[in-house]
């Protein structure tokens, strides 16, 4: 069985006391939840993706905490006159466990190609500390067109056109329709399932195997009032989450509807 993972997309929000509070609180609470009142295992991840400066504070606090730290970008490079990047190493070196590639406003805002995408990726399985949270997904004018699928097949193309389809053995997905992120409009849990449905089957098609054990989560304005129908899904492995993953009561009521679904199965 897929483990879930929730993680948290802080995007440009955030404070070193934010930092401090959001993981201490979370940890609290899922712990609670679980009924564990030290550091266990939980039975599903819990990541937090903060912005740079925040990173190994981060690290540091999730400490002895069910949560991983993530970064919301890499540099392709390793090293360089790059300025402004950051590269895999830098992230491996502060204890990040996983990135964030190709979030929808990297590719809209900063013209990010699927081509850097894709070497992002590669990058990753080269350095193979670091696993790859591939962000896909479809604008409001595309799904309307009726090119959900094209778009989301032509993205994962240009991945494993790259890297191959052993490339998502280590990887996490992460289908985020464009028109629902940061709107408050989520995708239905069928139209979501639907397009994971898609995603897995087009996965299958070069390896049942890796098809069967990748996760694929669910982004966009997801809360604690949704995740629950959402991470229902057969295909939904859990959520990327943005706006509510900004404070405690609302990222950690989203990890306890995974926890719930946990307990039920
Ligand atoms: P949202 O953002 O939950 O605020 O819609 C999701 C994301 O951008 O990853």
């Amino acid at each position: 069985m897929r483990r879930f993972l929730v993680a948290g997309n802080w995007k440009m929000h955030g404070s070193s006391e934010m930092t401090a509070d959001l993981i201490s609180g979370v940890a609290r609470r899922v712990l609670d939840a679980a009924r564990l009142s030290e550091q266990k295992e939980l039975g599903y991840d819990i990541l937090v993706c903060p912005s740079a400066p925040y990173l190994s504070q981060a690290v540091d606090c999730s400490e002895s905490q069910p949560i991983s730290v993530g970064a919301q970008n890499v540099s392709q490079f390793d090293s360089g006159a790059y300025t402004g990047e950051i590269s895999l190493s830098m992230l491996a070196e502060l204890g990040c466990k996983y990135v964030l590639l190709g979030h929808s406003e990297r590719r809209m805002l900063f013209n990010e190609s699927d081509k850097e995408v894709a070497e992002k990726f590669s990058a990753c399985l080269d350095h193979s500390l670091i696993v790859p949270i591939l962000c896909i997904g479809e604008t409001l004018a595309q799904r309307q067109a009726g090119q959900t699928e094209d778009v989301v097949a032509a993205q994962l193309d240009a991945v494993i056109d790259t890297v191959g389809i052993t490339g998502f053995a280590n990887a996490v997905i992460a289908y985020e329709p464009v028109w629902a992120i940061g709107t408050g409009e989520t995708a239905s849990p069928e139209q979501a399932q639907d397009v994971h449905a898609f995603i897995r089957a087009k996965l299958d098609g070069l390896s049942a195997e890796i098809a069967q054990a990748v996760r694929i989560v669910y982004g966009g304005s997801v809360k604690p009032s949704n995740a629950d129908e959402q991470f229902a899904q057969k295909d939904i492995d859990g959520g990327l989450i943005g706006g509510a993953s900004l404070q405690v009561s609302s990222f950690a009521g989203i990890c306890e509807a995974v926890q719930k679904i946990i307990e039920k199965t």
